[in-house]
């Protein structure tokens, strides 16, 4: 009998500010990988410019697709398909993406699969050695989103709740402009944070107090602009405001993640997103699911943050699935979670 052929394919991130390639093998995982962030082309702006976004994913692309296949001595004979980022995102940076990903397939003669982003970020911990079960609860935080997820299966997912405005990784930027740090502000703000002081400041932990699954964060920006406004900017007051900002956040997501676990029953709990990338996040996380006996499954921080390998896991189980696209390209900006097909285990 013929041996079932193990699959290969080449993957491409392009829906914000990072240009990422990857190759994966079905069997031996993630071989090559490749991002390129664009934070230093964006940073003079104080956040993304779409266009520029756009026309440097077309400079980056596709030397890091040389650059990966070089990597993991794949050549195009090798590879049984491209998957690349269709949506949700910045449409002229889905568009370089979906152009170039569909080009290559076509070239090569192989199959094009558009995979969602937050299927791509929920499917990351199956790249670690830890395997999360099924189903589980995905904690989703990133720059554009916020959401508690039962994941079924790969493919069924049911949204347990999500933010009412900001996301998270927006407030940690938000604020972080607030307190004159550059963009992406996140991670500079959680290293302010471990030089702030506790109990100085105290911002509100929104929707902590009702009932749900659902999270909002746009207030804490508020609450910062007024304890920036009142006090004079010292070096000190940064670092406390900093610190009280990190808190709230995750103080907030720890909180919805645990209800999460109890409103569904499930006792495994899995991060994603870059938001997710948070050492206090991750610290605090694993101390309240270790008390309740419960598992928590964290993708390393460069996992975590957007990435083609992740793309890479979710397009390989699309395309071993049947799916395949026409010739057709076609980024979806907004793209819906649960409009997405199931796959069969
Ligand atoms: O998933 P991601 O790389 O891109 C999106 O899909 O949005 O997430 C980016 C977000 C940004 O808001 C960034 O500030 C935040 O993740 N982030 C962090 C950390 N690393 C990245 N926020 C807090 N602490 C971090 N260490
Ligand atoms: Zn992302």
């Amino acid at each position: 009998m013929e041996k079932a052929k193990c699959v290969r394919i080449l993957a491409l991130e392009s829906s914000c500010d990072e240009s990422a390639a990857a190759v994966l093998d079905e069997r031996r995982g993630l071989l090559a990988q490749q991002i390129f962030s664009q934070a230093g082309l964006h940073r003079v702006f104080g956040g993304v410019v779409p266009e520029l976004a756009s026309r440097d994913h077309v400079r980056r692309l596709l030397p890091l697709v040389r650059a990966v296949l070089e990597q993991s001595s794949t050549t195009p004979h090798d590879l049984d398909g491209v998957a690349y980022t269709a949506g949700p995102g910045l449409v002229g940076a889905l568009l370089t993406g979906a152009a170039l990903a569909r080009s290559l397939a076509y070239a090569w003669g192989v199959p094009a699969v558009g995979v969602h982003h937050l299927e791509g970020h929920l499917l990351a911990g199956l790249l670690e050695a830890d395997v999360p079960p099924l189903p589980h609860v995905a904690l989703l935080v990133s720059g554009g989103h916020t959401m508690l997820v039962e994941v079924l299966a790969i493919g069924r997912y049911r949204l347990l709740g999500q933010t009412r405005d900001d996301a998270a990784g927006e407030a940690f930027d938000k604020t972080a402009k607030l307190l004159g740090l550059p963009y992406p502000g996140g991670p500079q703000l959680a290293r302010l944070a471990d030089e702030g002081r506790a109990g100085v400041f105290e911002f509100p932990r929104p929707m902590l107090d009702r009932p749900g699954l659902e999270f909002s964060f746009s207030g804490l920006k508020t609450a910062v602009l007024h304890a920036v406004r009142a006090n004079p900017l010292t070096e000190q007051l940064r670092r406390d405001v900093a610190r009280a900002v990190q808190e709230a956040i995750v103080e907030t997501l720890v909180a919805k993640a645990l209800r999460a676990l109890d409103e569904t029953g499930l006792d495994a709990l899995v991060l994603g997103g870059g938001v997710g990338a948070n050492r206090l996040l991750r610290e605090r996380l694993a101390r309240a699911l270790a008390a309740r006996g419960a598992q928590l499954y964290c993708p390393r921080p460069e996992l975590c943050t957007d990435n083609a390998a992740m793309i890479g896991v979710a397009g390989l189980a699309r395309l071993k699935a049947g799916e395949r696209e026409d010739l057709g390209i076609r980024p979806r900006p907004q793209w819906s979670l649960d409009s997405l097909a199931p796959i069969a285990a």
